[in-house]
């Protein structure tokens, strides 16, 4: 068993009780006058669902969410989506000013926007582009981050690239950090991945941290819940600088709604075919003149760099389909993140990508103008 994870909180929180909401208390009664809420239901609520305040941490669900990941109950918190549970890690662990929390750009930003209002410092160690995938410096990370990080983040499958980092690096890497800093492994696309999630690590490995969602594979990105697994003390820590009442009791519903069988048997069959649209549309995109290179996706999304970026954003808004920018993020200053959605729509992507021109350049032998071959990087020879 790996150190004590709770030592590397923040000193002033580790004894910390947090507030005490009036669901917390064990208390037995029938007529509940201790909360200070509505005697009669809102006209509008017309079960009388929404008029208690909802339990802190919903068992039901909490146990449904510990039976789909392989965990206990304990080593899992409820959140308002994994943005929430990035938050609190960063809360509970970085002292502002003196600690730092390590991402490896270009990466989902929510990382760094927590570190910047915790006043946390960022130390950044950029993923290496290469010849097949962008990926992950773990060398770098592990030399970086002893010097005073106390969150690694890793997002695996990576958002926007969609490259898995191995179980094994990670757990590697979780154990060169042991006794300095959590690993915290953002999960949210895992679904769609071949590789297996680390969350049933992290009862061995202590100071790794897996993050989950209902937000992607599962269609719940208005419902707000994710997940924190963690040690079971880390997960308590965390629970004491959670807002008093943070899962909404309709979105609770509905998330153990979409975890019964037939739910899930829906979602899986979407995964599926997620998958299947994701190869298809790789191909497609990776033979178009105005594509020079898609990224090899483990996620719901493909990162492609353009011969125009800006064509192939106008002509994509002109017919009416909206993907992400890419092009202010580090590296990616030709980059379109498009997320696989139906077929139709996928056609539709395909579709209007196709009149986009590739630019013109100029062949060095013959002096005449030619368009560029697909699949080439921009100043690559062919
Ligand atoms: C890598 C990654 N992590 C977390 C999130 C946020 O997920 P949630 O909706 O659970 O807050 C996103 C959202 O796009 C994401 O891309």
């Amino acid at each position: 068993m790996s150190a004590d994870p709770l030592q590397l909180a923040r000193a002033d929180l580790r004894g910390f009780a947090g507030y005490r909401s009036a669901r917390s208390e064990t208390l037995r009664g029938e007529v509940w006058l201790n909360a200070n809420e509505a005697a009669w239901a809102n006209a509008a609520d017309r079960e009388d669902r929404a008029r208690r305040y909802p339990e802190p941490q919903p068992r039901d669900l909490r146990v449904a969410l510990a039976d789909l990941y392989r965990v206990a109950p304990e080593q899992l918190l409820i959140g308002r989506g994994s943005d929430e549970g990035i938050d609190l890690l960063v809360r509970a662990f970085c002292v502002p000013v003196t600690d730092a929390v390590l991402v490896t750009p270009p990466v989902f930003g929510m990382y760094a926007v927590s570190a910047r209002l915790q006043g946390a410092r960022l130390i950044e160690v950029p993923l290496q582009d290469a010849t097949d995938d962008f990926r992950v410096d773990l060398q770098a990370v592990a030399a970086h981050a002893e010097v005073g990080a106390k969150l690694v983040f890793l997002c695996s499958p990576g958002n926007p690239a969609g490259g898995v980092i191995p179980r094994d690096a990670v757990l590697n890497l979780a154990r060169r950090l042991e006794g300095r800093a959590l690993v915290v492994v953002d999960e949210a696309y895992i679904e769609f991945a071949d590789a297996p999630s680390l969350a049933t690590d992290v009862g061995v490995q202590r100071n790794l941290v897996v993050l989950r969602t209902l937000s992607k594979a599962h269609a719940l990105a208005a419902a707000r819940i994710g997940c924190v697994i963690a040690d079971t003390d880390v997960i308590a820590l965390l629970q004491r600088c959670q807002a008093p009442y943070p899962v909404p009791a309709p979105c609770a519903a509905l998330a153990l709604r979409a975890l019964q069988p037939e739910s899930l048997a829906q979602t899986r069959n979407h995964v599926e075919t997620i998958r299947h649209e994701r190869a298809k549309l790789s191909a497609t995109l990776a033979a178009l003149p105005s594509v020079q290179r898609v990224y090899p996706s483990q996620g719901n999304f493909l990162l492609a760099r353009c011969a125009d970026a800006e064509a192939a954003f106008r002509a994509l808004l002109s017919a009416g389909v909206v993907v992400r920018d890419q092009r202010a993020a580090p590296q990616l200053g030709d980059a379109l993140r498009i997320s696989i959605g139906t077929p139709e729509q996928n056609d539709r992507v395909v579709a209007a990508l196709r009149v986009v021109e590739a630019p013109l350049r100029r062949d060095s032998v013959s002096g005449e103008m030619m368009s560029h071959p697909s699949g080439t990087p921009a100043g690559e020879a062919a």
